[in-house]
């Protein structure tokens, strides 16, 4: 870790918080209170305590930031020049590179992520950013061959003000990964980011700021889903909403955008299989479905959370996973661990709630099972890598996303049952597919129902790989080109002559 992070490190292990923490709403360019002052306290999952509080909007401040961004759209936005509004994302990538430490550093304090997996989010952010900076000037229309008398073609408009509706699990890469493409296209964004992390989406206006984007192009309002977050999806100027978080909240939020006809984006939850067939690489598999389901804790809308497996190599494989997950170690975000905290004691009490029923039916825990309590953990919240044993396919276990260090583990012996297996639950996100047989591997990719399969390498992608799920995963398609037609609206425009 670099001097500028030791030093944040010792700050924080001195004093309980860091200094210069953004706190209030971003609305129109300027920092301001909320209206009626008030405020919430955020916690370092890690120890469990409050490191910082921030100003919550109520609808009245949602509706200033949505006014703002509505005449920011028509008065500046829509108008600058497309390769001027790249400029402006290209400058912000290369700001928040130069930034990264800090940015790493409050956004593990926030989340309860090791540092390097913080690490990785500003990495795939600044990516992000640079992906859709190019595009800004490349968003094309088309022409249409209507013969002699006329000409006729279409263009690409934006859509006007965006609501992006962020969760916990990944503050700062979710608003990125809406907002760049937004403001690529010529909208403008106003963010309401999760309860629990309200802090990594405020540092990133300044960094907006000091490339030059023009006020009221980027608004934030922290607050809660019920007062923020619903004024916001509910207003009518707000013309798309794209939104990630739980299935629940993502029915509110479509039927609030249904009364105005408003389009969304929707990234809901997961279930994801990974298929591993007999003849797979035991060692590579291993190592793919740990960190598939460990990785920030299991707290990833398209974690690996069921492992299909052949039975001839069951035991083998999942004893080899039992055996890596034995050497995962918790700690303090900020101590960068290899496995990290449950952002909330809500959601440790929910994983828990889990086991205990499967507990009760009798279902075999292979690995895990207990939130934990030790010197390295001390009074944060953690879960252990659980591994939970031949469960049956219609078992909560199987079919419920649980969002946590949960592996259920399903046995199957044949192909057909593998793919029966990867699509019996609700959800259609991910999949990943671990053989040496190319034959199966593209069978297996033809029949599993997932938004993005991968073969040999579950964390395989990136920004130029569309993302998104089917089913109750969701609708549409957020990354690569594919997330920038959200933001768009084609106009056709045909002469007579
Ligand atoms: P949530 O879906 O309620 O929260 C996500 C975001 O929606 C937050 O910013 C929240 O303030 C906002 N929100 C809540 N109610 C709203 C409303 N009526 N209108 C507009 N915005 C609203 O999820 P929560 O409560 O944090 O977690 C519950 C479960 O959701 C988790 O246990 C997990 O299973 C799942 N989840 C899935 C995520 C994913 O990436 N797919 C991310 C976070 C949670
Ligand atoms: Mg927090």
């Amino acid at each position: 870790m670099s001097q500028q992070i030791d030093q944040l490190v010792a700050e924080y292990k001195n004093t309980g918080s860091l200094k210069g923490l953004p706190s209030k709403l971003y609305i129109d360019g300027n920092w301001s209170d909320a209206h009626n002052g008030q405020t919430m306290d955020t916690l370092d999952p890690s120890s469990g305590k409050v490191f910082a509080s921030f100003s919550a909007a109520q609808k009245k401040d949602v509706d200033l930031a949505v006014e703002a961004a509505s005449s920011a759209f028509h008065n500046v936005w829509k108008l600058t020049k497309a390769s001027r509004r790249g400029e402006i994302l290209s400058r912000a990538a290369d700001l928040l590179e130069q930034q990264a430490d800090r940015f790493c550093v409050v956004e593990a304090l926030d989340s309860g992520k090791p540092l390097a997996e913080a690490q990785g989010d500003i990495a795939s952010s600044v990516s992000a950013l640079r992906y859709y900076a190019g595009c800004a000037d490349k968003i094309q229309g088309d022409s249409f061959p209507l013969g002699e008398g006329n000409y006729s073609f279409s263009t690409l408009e934006a859509v006007g003000v965006t609501a992006h509706i962020i969760p916990w699990n990944y503050p700062l890469a979710t608003t990125i990964r809406g907002v760049a493409p937004a403001l690529a296209a010529g909208c403008t964004a106003v963010v309401k980011p999760a309860e629990q992390t309200p802090l990594t989406a405020l540092m990133l206006a300044e960094v907006l700021r000091s490339a030059g984007l023009p006020d009221g192009v980027y608004n934030v309002v922290n607050g809660t889903g019920a007062e923020a977050g619903s004024a916001l999806v509910n207003h009518p100027k707000v013309q798309h909403v794209t939104f990630t978080g739980s299935v629940d909240t993502g029915v509110l939020v479509m039927q609030a955008a249904a009364r105005n006809i408003t389009s969304v984006t929707l990234e809901l939850g997961g279930k994801s299989p990974i298929v591993a067939l007999a003849d797979c690489d035991i060692e590579k598999t291993a190592e793919g479905v740990l960190w598939a389901i460990f990785y920030n804790a299991g707290q990833i809308c398209s974690a690996g959370s069921r492992l299909v497996v052949s039975c001839e190599i069951h035991r083998q494989l999942v004893d080899k996973i039992v055996e890596k997950a034995a050497a995962l170690k918790p700690g303090h975000s900020l101590d960068n661990p290899n496995f990290g905290a449950i952002n909330s004691k809500a959601q440790l009490d929910k994983i828990a709630g889990f086991i205990d029923r499967a507990r009760a039916r009798g279902i075999k825990v292979a690995c895990g099972g207990n939130k934990m309590h030790s010197a390295e953990t001390a009074d944060g919240w953690f879960f252990e890598p659980t591994i939970m044993d031949d469960v049956p396919m219609d078992d909560e276990l199987v079919q419920e996303e649980i969002f946590g260090p949960v592996l259920s583990v399903q046995v199957v012996d044949s192909l057909e049952q593998a793919i029966e297996a990867a699509n019996c639950t609700q959800f259609a996100l991910a999949a990943g597919i671990y053989t040496q047989n190319i034959s199966s591997a593209m069978q297996l990719s033809r029949a599993i129902d997932a938004g993005q399969i991968t073969v040999n390498d579950y964390w395989a992608g990136g920004i130029e790989v569309p993302f998104g799920g089917n089913r109750r995963s969701g609708i549409g398609r957020e990354k690569g080109l594919q997330a920038l037609r959200s933001y768009c609206a084609t106009k056709s425009i045909t002469f007579a002559f």
